[in-house]
């Protein structure tokens, strides 16, 4: 069964970005109803600490040194969430912009899955070499001002292009993004924005 796999990054009840993925997940599940949808969200679902044995098989790894038992025991963890996200034909992230960037949440799961041998390699002639293929990737990206311009009143977006780095460092490409914002202030452009958003989401979901 072909899966799509849902990263859930606001830990909101009322959330924006998490109300953007429930007009196109439906869509797609009418669209596609053999698929599987995988949903993880990174505040319930428990993400390990990048600490301890955990962050020493990263520089193991680097150093072309072999695993400690323990570094192997934590690095399987790490590969385990890594390969939830290879084993998805299609990806949907919905977050919130938090402090210009991500929340520290989403990025945990970038510092766990971002490893040397699972998601890049390093080669001395090439450089850095991702390993997992490319597929069709949609970012939600709630934000209280509105980013169309990539700034809102002198502030800088870096959510967008921090995502699409990460995601192409590893070899997702395919990646379009759908802004909501804003999300905050006066009723009527927060009314717009919702329903410019949900309106692209539903008109892709049919051919994601
Ligand atoms: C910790 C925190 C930081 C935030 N930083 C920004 C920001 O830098 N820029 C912005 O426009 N909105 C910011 N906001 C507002 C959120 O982006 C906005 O409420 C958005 O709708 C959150 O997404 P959600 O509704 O999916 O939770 C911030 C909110 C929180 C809680």
């Amino acid at each position: 069964m072909p899966k799509l796999l849902h990263l859930a990054c606001s830990p909101r009840p009322d959330s924006e970005s998490a109300a953007g993925a429930r007009v196109f997940l439906d869509r797609f599940r009418q669209a596609r109803p053999e698929w599987d949808i995988d949903v993880m969200d990174l505040w319930r679902d428990s993400l390990p600490e990048f600490t301890g044995a955990l962050l020493e098989a990263k520089y193991a790894r680097i150093n072309g040194r072999a695993f400690t038992d323990a570094e192997r025991d934590r690095f399987a963890v790490a590969e385990r969430i890594a390969v939830r996200f290879a084993l998805a034909e299609r990806v949907v992230i919905s977050t919130p912009m938090w402090n210009f960037g991500i929340p520290y949440k989403l990025k945990q799961w970038f510092d766990i899955v971002i490893q040397p041998g699972l998601t890049f390699r390093f080669d001395p002639s090439q450089g850095y070499l991702p390993l997992l293929k490319d597929r069709p990737t949609l970012v939600i990206l709630a934000s209280g001002g509105d980013f169309a311009t990539g700034m809102n009143r002198g502030r800088t977006d870096m959510a967008t292009p921090y995502l699409r780095e990460a995601l192409r460092f590893i070899g997702v490409k395919d990646v379009r993004f759908v802004p909501i914002g804003p999300t905050t202030g006066p009723v009527e452009p927060v009314r717009l924005a919702r329903e410019n958003a949900h309106r692209r989401l539903a008109e892709m979901a049919g051919r994601f």
